[in-house]
């Protein structure tokens, strides 16, 4: 039996969300794409706004960072607003700057570790490269995005006769002079560096001399795909967040009229701490939220009483039990997939959730018809932290982590449960029509 077509296609939704967008500057495209397919229109951060009740608009800041909001219908300091924050950035390896290596007859790239990746799901797995270049033009220089669809690099694993341990050590691998990536042979009298700059041009369809600078993932070009005996899970690169961003998305494009102020703002550079111009830690959602306010005509006093008003929902991926690995897990806190959203708590404030955010939560999923799991970490092992706690310390507004069971975090190829995505969409609909 497969799955009801409704978690079906939500989930499918996601594969093909994901599959548009292997690097964050492509998320936040294949968002601008389905938010303008909604009626919704971009706001430059440097032209001056209007804004009227029922506005949908999105705003973008560095190219991986994108706000998403539809303007409330009753006053902003009576209702507060309704805020989910998700991020767009997943950790795994980046090109460096000057990234041709030639040697042994060998082009490879180098690359640098983003953020947290298991790196050893990197090898032998058919990666390629996405992301952003700049490019000289007539009238200065202009940002594209670029995507090589086949196969184009790899890391290829040492064989077990040279690494007789790797079954029992693992598979560890030194990020300065292990982890460069083969592009190819390099043929007698040719010139890596030039032949990197032209593969990149020939990509967007310009001149290597006007080529002037990129930033560039490695992604795995292996598409999404629903797996298990009744299709139940889906597995994909990136579902670490992006799953949590086209459910926010999502939720946000189905509320119709909402009566607060409703907001989906998704960050870059989470993986690697979010301190940054449009990381959570800039002022990226607080300079949108100051904008808002003062378009709505609130005073000094009204933003206080909205912000005094507002719920922020930091969603990010939480670990789903894994029945190979018990002893990973607080024996009490199993969270399963297909369980429905996780409230992530910690003591330590390493999640935003207290007792009166989590109860606000549990009363959403009951009012959507969803189940809902609690989750805390061991006490013997370090707990993650997502954007809750940076987005929260800075608007000192009401806030609840939460998010969808995964396995494998981090590694290039995660699995989730398809009916969670479902799950995830409609509470957030009912958080945004609360
Ligand atoms: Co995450």
């Amino acid at each position: 039996m497969l799955m009801n077509t409704q978690t079906g296609s939500a989930a499918q939704q996601l594969i093909d969300f994901i599959d548009a967008s292997p690097s964050p500057w492509h998320a936040v495209a294949s968002a601008e794409e389905r938010l303008l397919a909604q009626g919704f229109t971009r706001l430059e951060e440097g032209e001056r706004w209007q804004l009227t009740a029922g506005g949908r608009h999105f705003v973008v800041r560095g190219g991986a960072s994108i706000i998403a909001f539809v303007m409330g219908s009753r006053p902003m300091a009576e209702t507060g607003l309704r805020i989910v924050g998700a991020h767009t950035d997943s950790p795994g390896l980046r090109l460096k700057p000057k990234a041709a290596l030639a040697g042994d007859g060998l082009v490879r790239l180098a690359v640098e570790v983003y953020g947290g990746p298991i790196l050893a799901t990197f090898a032998d797995r058919d990666l390629s490269l996405a992301g952003r270049v700049v490019v000289r033009g007539a009238t200065g220089a202009k940002t594209r995005l670029l995507r090589f669809e086949q196969p184009l690099v790899r890391l290829p694993n040492l064989a077990i006769h040279m690494n007789r341990e790797v079954n029992e050590q693992g598979l560890k691998l030194n990020k300065q002079t292990e982890l460069p990536l083969i592009l190819g042979l390099l043929g007698e009298g040719e010139d890596a560096v030039a032949n990197l700059r032209t593969l990149l041009a020939d990509a967007v369809e310009d001149q290597a001399a006007n080529l002037l600078t990129w930033e560039l993932a490695v992604y795995d070009v292996q598409k999404g795909c629903l797996w298990g005996a009744k299709e139940e899970f889906i597995a994909d690169s990136q579902l670490d967040n992006l799953a949590s961003c086209h459910a926010a998305l999502n939720a946000l494009m189905a509320t119709d009229d909402p009566s607060a102020t409703c907001m989906a703002a998704f960050f870059d550079h989470e993986e690697v701490g979010s301190e940054s111009a449009s990381g959570a830690g800039g002022s990226f959602v607080s300079d949108i939220l100051a904008r808002i306010c003062l378009q709505a005509g609130l005073d000094g006093e009204d933003k206080y009483r909205a912000m005094a008003r507002s719920f922020f929902i930091s969603a990010d991926m939480a670990h789903a039990y894994h029945p190979n690995f018990p002893a990973a897990y607080e024996p009490g806190h199993k969270v399963m997939v297909n369980g429905g959203p996780v409230i992530k708590s910690n003591a330590n404030q390493r999640y935003t959730t207290g007792a009166e955010t989590a109860a606000r939560f549990i009363a959403l999923c009951e009012s959507a018809g969803v189940p809902c799991q609690q989750y805390a970490h061991r006490s013997d092992l370090g707990c993650g932290s997502t954007i809750g706690p940076i987005v929260a310390a800075q608007l000192g507004i009401a806030s609840v982590d939460v998010g969808s069971p995964l396995w494998a975090m981090h590694s290039v190829r995660e699995s989730a449960g398809a009916r969670d995505h479902s799950y995830m969409i409609a509470a957030l609909e009912a958080a945004f029509e609360s």
